[in-house]
């Protein structure tokens, strides 16, 4: 049974909002923000960093991963995400990959604008019969 993560959804939601205002984002003009809980507790933001190089460029999500792991956090037990636009922005099929490998099928993912939440998913809602850890017999320590 996994932690009830509900009650840190504004603080969440809150860190990616605030984060967003750091994008760089010259080249779509579409900031994004994220943040993500990690087992402890703890809150790590990110935000996109696009480049002259376009494909050099990287998301909102994972920045705020690799924030995570930097800081020694090894789960995610919730994500929000942070954009502006008509549709509810949810993770690239990328960041949803990169979101697997330290979360489980029931990671709550949080979708919002500057506004407030706008949808909420699971992370096996967005990336059902995924590959990871388990398919290479690795076992990810705790
Ligand atoms: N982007 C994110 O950072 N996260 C998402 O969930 C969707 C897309 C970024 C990538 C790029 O810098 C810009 O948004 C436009 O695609």
């Amino acid at each position: 049974m996994s932690k009830n993560v509900e009650p840190l959804q504004p603080a969440l939601i809150a860190a990616a909002q605030a984060v967003r205002e750091n994008a760089h984002a010259p080249y779509s003009g579409f900031a994004v923000g994220a943040a993500v809980l990690d087992e402890q507790g703890r809150i790590h933001a990110g935000c996109n960093v696009e480049n002259a190089a376009y494909p050099q460029g990287w998301c909102a999500e994972t920045s705020a991963l690799a924030v995570m792991v930097a800081a020694g956090g090894k789960r995610v037990l919730a994500l929000a995400v942070c954009a502006v636009a008509d549709d509810p922005v949810t993770p690239c099929g990328g960041c949803r990959q990169k979101l697997r490998e330290f979360a489980a099928d029931d990671c709550p993912v949080w979708v919002a604008d500057m506004n407030g939440q706008r949808a909420s998913f699971t992370l096996g809602a967005l990336l059902p019969h995924s590959f990871g850890s388990g398919q290479l017999k690795v076992q990810l320590k705790p």
